[in-house]
């Protein structure tokens, strides 16, 4: 593959999409060929199955709601993300398959090694380059309550942050966890500094 994956991870409220987007505008800029994605929305049925998992009114099972996320990235991986790795373009991913694992695997309370060979599957084995894990105190996240997942307990988020931390321990070299300041600048320059070793080395660009 010539290009090169860089994940976005944290709960809801880590101001995740916000550096991730900062990350797409800032290296647009430098007129590198990069492309933003989002999961599980990133595909048109994407979409249609991340309405269905964010706003269902029905109980959704929570096995059901696994195969529905895994559904969604099989086609995201199928659709446009291995086309645009050969491709040779930067991407950037608003959660990818370390979601699951936090959210259905510590989450919900699924088996962890499950939801790994089902993840292997659906990626095609795709791995990140770099994911960076957005680390921020519960206490200061604010949740809206908008859609199924903010409108889960403290506890069932204390699980999934308790998973993102694990799963960094023992991803080392491929996840990297950034403190979230109260200044989105401030952050953003930490993330810098990260994403740059990654870029010269994959793509031997220059800053
Ligand atoms: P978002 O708020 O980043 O758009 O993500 C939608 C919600 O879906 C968020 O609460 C996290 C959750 N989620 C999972 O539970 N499992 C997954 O695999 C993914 C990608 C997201």
């Amino acid at each position: 593959m010539k290009g090169i994956l860089i994940s976005f991870e944290g709960i809801d409220g880590s101001g995740k999409s916000t550096q991730s987007k900062k990350l797409y505008h800032w290296l647009k800029g430098k007129k590198y060929p990069v492309v933003y994605l989002e999961e599980p929305g990133g595909s048109n049925l994407g979409a249609k199955i991340k309405k269905i998992l964010l706003y269902s009114q029905e109980p959704i099972e929570k096995f059901s709601e696994l195969l529905l996320f895994l559904a969604a990235r099989n086609q995201l991986v199928k659709e446009i993300i291995l086309p645009s790795l050969k491709k040779g373009e930067i991407l950037i991913l608003d959660r990818f398959y370390d979601s699951t694992l936090a959210y259905q695997g510590y989450g919900r309370g699924i088996d962890k090694s499950l939801i790994i060979k089902l993840n292997r599957i659906v990626t095609e084995g795709i791995t990140p380059n770099l994911t960076i894990l957005l680390d921020k105190g519960l206490k200061s996240i604010l949740r809206s309550g908008k859609d199924r997942f903010e409108n889960e307990p403290i506890s069932f988020y204390q699980r999934v942050k308790k998973g993102y931390l694990e799963i960094a321990l023992s991803n080392k070299t491929r996840v990297k966890t950034i403190s979230v300041r109260a200044d989105k600048n401030e952050t953003f320059q930490e993330i810098k500094k990260v994403v740059i070793p990654c870029l010269q080395k994959w793509h031997r660009v220059s800053f």
